[in-house]
C-alpha cells in the first residue's frame, strides 16, 4: 500500500475501534461519563473487575471478555450504563453484573 508504518500506527492507536491487541469475543464497554459515574459506575467497574478477573484494557485468559471504559456513549438518562458488543444495558446494578455475564457464558456454551 506504500503507507509508512508510522502513519498505519497513528491510526491503529488513535481510534478505539481498533486495538493492537487480540479481543476477547465479548467486549464489555462501561460508561464513566459524569451521569454513569455520579450514579455508581466506579463500583460496577469494581463488579466487573472481580466477576472477570481482569482490569480495564484486559482480555480474560479465556479469550471471552474483554473489559473497557468509555466516555459518555450518550445515552446518559440511562445511566449507569454498561454496552456489551452492540447491546445497551441501562440502569446496571451489581445483581445484574453476574446475570449478564453467567447469560452470555451459557450462551457460548451452547453455540
Ligand atoms: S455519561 Fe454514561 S451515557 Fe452519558
Amino acid at each position: 500500500m506504500k503507507v509508512p508504518f508510522s502513519r498505519v500506527y497513528e491510526a491503529a492507536t488513535f481510534y478505539t475501534a481498533f486495538s493492537l491487541k487480540p479481543r476477547g469475543k465479548n467486549i464489555i464497554k462501561i460508561c464513566m461519563g459524569t451521569a454513569c459515574h455520579v450514579r455508581g459506575a466506579s463500583a460496577l467497574e469494581d463488579k466487573f473487575e472481580r466477576t472477570l478477573g481482569i482490569k480495564p484494557g484486559e482480555t480474560t485468559t479465556d479469550k471471552k471478555f474483554s473489559l473497557e471504559t468509555v466516555n459518555c456513549v450518550g445515552a446518559c438518562a440511562l445511566g449507569p450504563l454498561v454496552v456489551i458488543n452492540t447491546e445497551y444495558h441501562g440502569q446496571m446494578t451489581m445483581n445484574k453484573v453476574d446475570k449478564l455475564i453467567n447469560k452470555i457464558k451459557e450462551e457460548g456454551a451452547q453455540r
